[in-house]
């Protein structure tokens, strides 16, 4: 191993989202941009709790935000999204993005986690319960 932080894709688990960056998404040193990541993580965490709450959610708190790792232009991003907790209106996201750099020997590194919490809304944007899950 050449990267100390170099790693594997979560095993026997599936991504919500696998995204390449382009140039358009980098900042002005080349790398990509925090808050091209950021929206991304939030459409990856709001599947499971769209899922979980069947229905709209709206995004009510970034609870945390690491960036490990830099992405660079042409990483294969994978997003890892798990539920850690489900309230009465609120669903709490994990989100773990990994990067898959240089395609012909793959160096895999996690760059970022990040803990968002959604709120279940309803068609007039507000609050809703979370119905018990589907038997
Ligand atoms: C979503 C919205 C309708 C909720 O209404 P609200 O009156 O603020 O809701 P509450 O204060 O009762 O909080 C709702 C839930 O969120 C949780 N919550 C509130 N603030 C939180 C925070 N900072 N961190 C984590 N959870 C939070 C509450 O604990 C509650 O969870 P529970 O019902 O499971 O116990 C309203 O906040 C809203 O419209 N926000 C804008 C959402 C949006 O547009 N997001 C896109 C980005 S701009």
């Amino acid at each position: 191993m050449t990267n100390k932080h170099q790693t594997t894709l979560p095993e026997g688990k599936v991504p919500q989202l696998r995204v390449m960056p382009m140039p358009a998404d980098a900042n002005v040193h080349g790398d990509v941009f925090g808050g091209w990541i950021m929206a991304q993580v939030d459409i990856a965490g709001s599947l499971p709790a769209v899922r979980r709450s069947n229905g709209r959610v709206a995004t009510i708190a970034v609870n945390s935000f690491v960036f490990k790792q830099p992405v660079f232009v042409g990483d294969l991003l994978s997003f890892y999204a798990d539920i850690v907790k489900v309230g009465t209106t609120s669903i709490t996201i994990n989100v773990e993005v990994y990067a898959e750099r240089n395609r012909l020997q793959v160096e895999t590194v996690k760059v970022t986690e990040a803990t968002l919490t959604y709120v279940a809304t309803d068609e007039k944007r507000q609050r809703r319960q979370i119905p018990p899950v589907a038997e």
